[in-house]
């Protein structure tokens, strides 16, 4: 029987929208202050979506960036999956939507997925595990949020923490062995679907005037309770996949951990005994961007020569749900 085929990553891509918000902004409109947001998240500054940019708009910079750092062209792109809690419209999948924005045939498989800010790991292990059968040649795989319009700017508790962009990756086979994607850990917590919620709007309670007046639409965070369970989750799956693997944290070069808050990466770095400097992190700049954090995050570490090849990197994130997963790639 043949092996698998390695899964790799050809290319990458991002895209943040032109407008940023600083937390002094912020502090201008609500009850907050610089100093609180950047003492207990380390955001300083987010992007936000222009009037009528929408999420697959900016999906559509980040993958002709990727397709472009591929080398590869529309024709060669086969299946889509987009990674998003922020869709353009309820239905249909905002794939559909940027296949037809970005000019991929119409034989592109598309589909849209929902994990959160665990979104893009999700994707790529479904992305990698769709390639790796031969079925299809290359993935694109996208993580985009515009979370400006569905968190509440007058809640203060979660406003500050957001913004809005797009990342992307190209996925393909190589003939070489233990390359490319690793392995994956992905779990979820959904016994704790209230901590992290969007109440209104679903099918169990579509929307109402009562509901809008209710704020029902906008984003819900047990904040205390979310911070708790992401560290437990993302040490849960940092130490799994590299048990599996039999990886020392020390053999890991670059751990691209979800960009939510400064003080849960420094919880993750000191439980796998690695210094910050093994950290990439950029949440200073775009706060918590939810499925397009990591890959955004990706692209940043490889253009500015953070990964090597025969480096290992470790993906590793958290969100809504409550979900949570990791993912070794060796480049
Ligand atoms: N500005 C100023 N004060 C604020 C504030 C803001 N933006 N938001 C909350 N506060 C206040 C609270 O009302 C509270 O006041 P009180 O003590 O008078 O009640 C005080 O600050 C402390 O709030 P608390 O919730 O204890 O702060 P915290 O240290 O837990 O930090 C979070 C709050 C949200 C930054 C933190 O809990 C967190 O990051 N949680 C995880 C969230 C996350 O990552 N979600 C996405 C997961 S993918």
């Amino acid at each position: 029987m043949s092996s698998p085929r390695s899964t790799v990553i050809l290319g990458t891509g991002s895209y943040a929208p032109a407008r940023v918000l600083t937390n002094a902004e912020l502090a201008l409109t609500i009850d907050t202050s610089d100093e609180w947001i950047r003492t207990r998240s380390g955001i300083l500054e987010r992007h936000i979506a222009a009037p009528g940019e929408q999420a697959s708009d900016m999906a559509v910079h980040a993958a002709q960036r990727a397709i472009a750092d591929a080398k590869l062209t529309l024709a060669d792109i086969d299946l889509l999956i987009v990674a998003t809690i922020t869709p353009d419209l309820p239905m249909p999948a905002t794939a559909c939507i940027i296949q037809h924005k970005l000019g991929l045939s119409t034989a592109t498989a598309c589909f849209d997925l929902n994990a959160a800010c665990s979104g893009f790991i999700y994707a790529l292990d479904t992305a990698c595990a769709m390639i790796g059968s031969g079925r299809y040649r290359h993935a694109l795989v996208i993580g985009v949020e515009k979370l400006s319009a569905i968190v509440d700017w007058s809640d203060r508790t979660t406003c500050v923490l957001f913004g809005d962009g797009a990342g992307a990756a190209v996925i393909g086979a190589s003939d070489q062995p233990n390359i490319g994607l690793i392995g994956t850990k992905l779990g979820a917590y959904g016994d704790c679907v209230d901590m992290l919620f969007i109440p209104g709007g679903g099918s169990n309670a579509p929307a109402t005037t009562a509901s809008l007046v209710n704020r029902d639409h906008f984003i819900k965070m047990k904040g205390k309770e979310v911070f708790k369970y992401a560290v437990r989750g993302m040490e849960e799956a940092a130490r799994d996949i590299l048990e599996q693997h039999s990886i020392p944290a020390n053999q890991i070069a670059l751990v691209i951990p979800h960009q939510a808050n400064l003080r849960i990466i420094e919880a993750i770095a000191q439980y796998l005994e690695l210094p910050m400097e093994r950290f990439f992190v950029n949440l200073d700049r775009y706060g918590n961007t939810s499925a397009a954090s990591i890959p955004i995050a990706l692209d940043e570490a490889r253009r500015s020569g953070r990964i090597k090849s025969g480096d290992l990197t470790l993906l590793v994130a958290f969100g809504a749900g409550l979900t949570y997963g990791s993912a070794l790639l060796r480049w």
